[in-house]
């Protein structure tokens, strides 16, 4: 997608194949830059401290700390490790151990010679495919946005999304936000309601610097104003991302994402998920008790950081001094408040037969 006016992807690797370059998702939206990752460990560091975020580009990245692993020492002890090392860092999204794990397999059946090769083509096809993926949501979940479209003729859509799931979660095009793109391309006109998403400001920050890169129109609006909205007929849609879907289709996401499920569904508004097949435990059967859900830092909930009028970056303090906070960093919408999920493969039901239905043998020519 656009950054700066130019097509960019939030990582890129050195064409020596020693380093990944990734966009330093803490500076923005005031300042846009880059982090050189040479070692595992500043893998491991970019993706634990948000340097990255967002399910699928975690994953993406990870591949890339094993890549760098592998340059200096490409023996089963070592990638074992580095992948342990890589697994640990957040524990929600189920697209880093699926990356890493798909990584580790390929390079496990290989001579150690070969393996450092390997690791970067592997995952330089992990990137290729993620934004392919991406752009295969897009295609699917446009149809959603058309059909409500001739519903509300003479007036922009409006589509409400919690968290940041566009571009900058991904490698490229987003998972919820791809089907904006899509209808943008169309024609279609759509106007996007952006959750400022406390406490790490996902929405305000990110999906609203993404929006406008893109010249998407958008509003931002505080968390807690998404129900009222709703009630007030101003939310067409609901689309968000996730971190982890069950087999039953429990969908874990950014914390909030419950509350705006029960007040799309109180208010009759659809409510979509967008998910990319490598954000799908199928392992899982009840989100609610088998999902781990990552905690945060207290310090996320009592300051929060943002620019000064004199450009400079701070970080103040909300609370009363000694003040206690918890911060789960996800929450589980159950399947029954979801209205579909939007995959690369179509559009299925939150259910256990709309997503085995997925994996059904795929006809001839089908995507
Ligand atoms: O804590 P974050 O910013 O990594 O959380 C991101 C989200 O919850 C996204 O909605 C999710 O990963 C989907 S990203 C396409």
């Amino acid at each position: 997608m656009l950054l700066n006016g130019q097509p960019s992807r939030t990582l890129w690797p050195a064409a020596a194949q020693d380093a990944v370059t990734v966009l330093d998702q803490r500076a923005l939206p005031h300042r846009i830059e880059s982090v050189v990752l040479h070692t595992v460990d500043d893998a491991v560091h970019a993706i634990a401290e948000m340097v990255v975020r967002g399910a699928p580009l975690i994953g993406v990245t990870a591949a890339y700390g094993l890549a760098l692993q592998a340059r200096v020492d490409a023996s089963d002890a070592a990638l074992e490790r580095a992948a342990s090392q890589l697994k640990s860092t957040r524990p929600t999204a189920v697209n880093l151990a699926w990356a890493v794990d798909r990584m580790l397999a390929q390079l496990l059946q290989r001579k150690p010679m070969d393996r450092e090769a390997t690791a970067w083509t592997v995952a330089a096809q992990l990137a290729d495919d993620d934004a392919a993926v991406n752009e295969r949501l897009g295609v699917h979940g446009v149809t959603l946005l058309r059909s409500l479209a001739q519903r509300t003729p003479g007036r922009p859509l409006n589509v409400l999304t919690h968290c940041n799931a566009g571009w900058l979660a991904t490698v490229d095009w987003g998972t919820a936000l791809s089907p904006i793109y899509h209808a943008q391309a169309q024609g279609l006109r759509v106007h996007v309601w952006v959750d400022e998403t406390r406490p790490r400001n996902q929405g305000a920050s990110l999906t609203a610097f993404e929006l406008r890169e893109q010249g998407v129109p958008h509003t931002v609006i505080a968390d807690n104003a998404g129900g009222h909205l709703m009630q007030r007929g101003q939310v067409d849609a609901v689309i968000v991302g996730c971190d982890r879907v069950t087999g039953c289709g429990d969908v874990a996401n950014k914390i909030g994402t419950y509350l705006k499920a029960l007040a799309a569904h109180d208010c009759g508004v659809p409510f979509w998920v967008a998910m990319p097949l490598s954000t799908l435990d199928r392992s899982l059967r009840d989100g609610m008790a088998e999902i781990r859900i990552e905690e945060r830092s207290a310090r996320e909930v009592t300051h929060l950081t943002g620019r000064t009028r004199d450009g400079t970056t701070v970080e103040v303090q909300l609370v009363p001094d000694g003040t206690q906070a918890c911060n789960p960093a996800f929450d589980v919408t159950p399947a029954r408040l979801v209205t579909g999920l939007i995959t690369e493969r179509g559009v299925v039901p939150a259910t256990r037969e709309g997503i085995a239905g997925l994996f059904e043998e795929r006809r001839p020519g089908a995507h």
